[in-house]
């Protein structure tokens, strides 16, 4: 039987996040949502003393929101994760893929292969056996340690985990999933301790990368500049951000650096991205995440690489009352990862 409710859970470094969807309907309809700030070290640390302070959060957060199911879908960090696209794969049937995909998998895992879990999604294959027919296909090894450490969290929390994936996969879905016509874009989840990248073509991801740099490196900086205390620089943050005429531009100042990395970064994936599939240039640049909340952000961006800049809305294609609408998107782009973990249905 179909899923009727699906919970999203995103266990982030700085907030745990929780979307309830039901899908009794063809368009999934919010239940219910809600937050709460991660526990220090959090999800990162593999001591189980840590984790049941993560669970106990979770619980926490479960108790809140009152789910009408336990059936829940989680993501794994994207910087743990190897993720690439294999395009130079001549027409296999699914038992040779398995293996040349094992095989293929060797060159970007830097891990022994028997330590992940290897899932595939074919892109393309040639309907048959050919000189030239060729199978494309997205290769995600996920190490099997962490995968194990979140499903012990999971149930430590007395939840029931139906599926484990990637950031990026389920933010491609909550922004992009729905519609397969969209134009190739480029979406940055800019989180706190990570910002990654995702090109995204025809509904199906070509590329992905994840950098540490993120929203911490740019509450520290004004931390340090200012000599500030975390929580004061977070305020700054929030308030100044990237904007220029703001404080005679002193915050920005101290930002630009570390905004400049992440779009030397972006640079970089656009350029690969670009070489490998030139008949799909990007069209347009999606900012998700926490950091897509940086006042100034999204013009700053978009002035640098000379693209359509846009922050998410992972709401958008979800049904929700209308009362909810203002309320919702005060934080959206922070919600697009947990959206488009609830989106999955199987
Ligand atoms: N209004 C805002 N302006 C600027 N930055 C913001 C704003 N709101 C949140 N952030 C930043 O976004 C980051 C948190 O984003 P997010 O919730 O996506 O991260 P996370 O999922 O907890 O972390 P990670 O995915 O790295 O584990 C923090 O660095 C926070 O400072
Ligand atoms: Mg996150």
């Amino acid at each position: 039987m179909a899923a009727q409710y699906r919970i999203g859970l995103d266990i982030g470094q700085s907030s745990i996040k929780l979307v309830v969807l039901s899908h009794k309907e063809k368009e999934a309809k919010l239940v219910s949502l809600g937050h709460i700030a991660s526990p220090q070290p959090g999800i990162i640390s593999d001591a189980d003393l840590d984790l049941e302070v993560v669970a106990n959060s979770i619980k926490h957060l479960i108790n809140e929101v009152n789910p009408p199911t336990k059936d829940v879908v989680v993501a794994l960090p994207e910087s743990r994760i190897f993720t690439r696209v294999i395009y130079d794969l001549p027409y296999l049937t699914n038992e040779e893929l398995a293996q040349a995909i094992r095989y293929a998998s060797e060159e970007f895992v830097p891990m022994p292969i028997a330590d992940v879990n290897l899932n595939y999604q074919i892109i393309f294959r040639s309907s048959e056996k050919g000189p030239k027919s060729r199978t494309v296909v997205f290769v995600v090894a996920s190490p099997k340690n962490i995968v194990e450490k979140y499903l012990k969290v999971l149930n430590m929390a007395a939840l029931k985990p139906v599926a484990v994936e990637t950031e990026l996969i389920a933010a491609s879905r909550a922004l992009l999933g729905i519609n397969p016509y969209s134009p190739t874009t480029l979406l940055i989840q800019l989180s706190a301790t990570t910002s990654d990248f995702a090109v995204v073509s025809e509904g199906v991801i070509l590329m992905t990368r994840s950098i540490a740099t993120g929203g911490m490196a740019l509450t520290r900086a004004i931390a340090q500049a200012f000599n500030f205390e975390l929580i004061q620089a977070e305020e700054y943050k929030k308030v100044y951000g990237l904007l220029e005429d703001q404080l005679e531009g002193k915050v920005f100042q101290v930002l630009k650096p570390i905004a400049d990395i992440i779009l030397s970064e972006v640079k970089r994936v656009i350029q690969a991205h670009e070489m490998q599939n030139p008949q799909r240039p990007i069209k347009r640049v999606v900012l998700g995440g926490g950091g897509a909340l940086l006042p100034g952000v999204v013009i700053y961006f978009a002035n640098v690489l000379g693209l359509e800049v846009q922050q998410a809305d992972p709401w958008y294609y979800i049904n929700k009352d209308a009362n909810l609408k203002t309320k919702l998107a005060v934080d959206a782009p922070a919600y697009t990862v947990a959206v488009g973990l609830a989106l999955r249905e199987n």
